[in-house]
């Protein structure tokens, strides 16, 4: 029998197709529709029952994606995208994911991947004083925000003392434990609760401020409430740059509450995170000394392709304590003196080599480069809020913060806003926008108010591209 790849030839061949490929896709990346037009099923059913029994080529496969595959695709990387938080695939970033597949490294313990494990050392040190982290944290890439946030979580409640790594919480009176956010806070920290087997009901929503900040008062009382009924309070989570508005949370004044109940901080700063590589804008980490565990993704706004976010804590020791095996397993004795091992940090033993795309995008760009696209994209969105406040048919519904801006289309009637008609003008503009194709908004709802989210992020974006949707309003 021959080799799995008998040569290399075919793959070369493929491999520089598939280059030229993707550069083309991403020089034309404006003539895409940034929506797909197909309909749910309709990509599955163009594909056989089963696969070929005896394979085909690489250019069989190649037509194959772009007249079945590519209909199908929502371009995260058109510059019109404007939905969530858009996503780029730099071509740095590319290029790292290329040799991540080609290594094929596994970074379960440091001899599985001294590179693997030591880059991501490296890289995450250097970004954390790119951002201008406090000094001497560990940090930890995982695939998503989410997945961080549930592991900070787990060190949290390991941080209780109260021997759930080893008794579990089954079976036992234990007092019940309680997490808190603010009502803005992303769905992650209800996922992260119900998995812990904390349950979504013991995140307790805290009251934000008219501009979506959580009120420390509220959350204070909300903390002290629950001790006198015998509750055992664990954690609290706060944003730094919400998802709906990218409002951030008083860091410091609810880590002054998180210090004197000794309670987890974790702020998730997944999205305005990577903003702070800008010196000026800063700001966003006032109080951030109290935070226990930090989570920022630069797959969000770091112009690194999905997936890579990262944890930083200053308690690896709680979060080791949290994840290392009881015991480790014979076949995983080791024999050398590594530091880390970072199968020990968390859930996952298997870890891919992600650290690779992020030295790629912070080396090739560089940082000067980094800010300057940040920079613009914030001019744009204050540019665009800027549009929307000088007109009597639009409304700001949030104070316009990083890249992100939300609002939405108001009817008046003898001068009083209508808010049915508001709301359904505000969908129409939506559905206007997205049915074009030619970009894609999504919405929020605050205060009962629909409201359309456009979220600048994309290195392709330039100007133009939000000038078409001052065109749409
Ligand atoms: C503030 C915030 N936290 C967490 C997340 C979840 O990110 P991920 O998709 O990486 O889990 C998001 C996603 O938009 C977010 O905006």
């Amino acid at each position: 029998m021959p080799k799995l790849d008998a040569t290399s030839g075919e793959f070369r061949d493929a491999g520089h197709k598939l280059i030229d490929w993707i550069a083309s896709y991403l020089d034309n990346i404006d003539s895409y529709e940034v929506l797909s037009r197909v309909h749910p099923g309709d990509i599955a059913k163009q594909f056989p029952a089963a696969p070929s029994r005896d394979g085909r080529s690489y250019d069989e496969l190649i037509a194959d994606f772009e007249s079945k595959i590519m209909p199908g695709v929502t371009h995260w990387n058109h510059p019109s995208f404007f939905a969530y938080f858009s996503i780029t695939a730099s071509q740095a970033g590319i290029l790292g994911e290329l040799l991540t597949a080609a290594l094929n490294s596994q970074g379960m313990v440091w001899k599985t991947g001294p590179s693997l494990t030591e880059l991501e050392i490296v890289t995450l040190r250097w970004l954390a004083r790119e951002l201008g982290l406090p000094d001497g944290m560990f940090g930890i890439i995982n695939d998503t925000a989410s997945v961080n946030t549930f592991h900070a979580l787990v060190a949290a409640r390991e941080a209780l003392g109260l021997d759930i790594r080893r008794q579990g919480a089954t079976g036992r009176n234990l007092a019940t434990l309680r997490v808190y956010c603010s009502k803005h806070a992303h769905v992650s920290a209800e996922k992260a609760a119900i998995a812990l087997g904390v349950g979504y009901e013991n995140v307790v929503k805290i009251a934000a401020d008219d501009q979506h900040r959580m009120r420390p008062e509220a959350l204070e009382e909300a903390i002290a409430h629950d001790f006198a009924r015998g509750m055992k309070p664990m954690a609290i989570v706060a944003t730094a740059g919400n998802t709906s508005t990218g409002a951030i949370d008083p860091v410091r004044a609810i880590g002054e509450i998180a210090a004197r109940h000794k309670l987890w901080l974790h702020v998730d700063a997944a999205y305005a995170g990577s903003a702070t590589i800008c010196p000026e804008l800063r700001d966003l980490w006032d109080g951030i000394e109290y935070a226990d565990s930090i989570v920022v993704n630069p797959h969000k706004w770091l112009f690194t392709p999905i997936d890579l976010s990262v944890m930083y804590t200053k308690r690896a020791d709680v979060l080791r304590a949290a994840f290392a095996p009881a015991e480790t397993p014979a076949y995983l004795t080791l024999s050398d003196t590594a530091d880390v091992n970072y199968m020990d940090f968390g859930l996952a033993m298997g870890r891919r080599f992600r650290a690779l795309k992020l030295w790629m995008v912070l080396e090739h760009y560089g940082i000067e480069r980094l800010r300057s696209v940040i920079r613009d994209q914030i001019s744009w969105a204050q540019r665009l809020a800027h549009e929307v406040r000088d007109r009597d048919d639009l409304e700001l519904l949030a104070p316009q913060k990083f890249s992100l801006v939300v609002f939405r289309r108001v009817v008046r009637i003898d001068g009083v806003i209508d808010e049915a008609a508001s709301e359904l003008q505000t969908q129409h503009l939506i559905d206007r926008i997205n049915d074009s194709r030619k970009a894609y908004v999504s919405s929020t709802r605050l205060g009962g108010k629909l409201g359309i989210r456009v979220a600048i992020g994309n290195g392709a974006t330039e100007w133009r591209h939000v000038e078409e949707i001052v065109g749409h309003l």
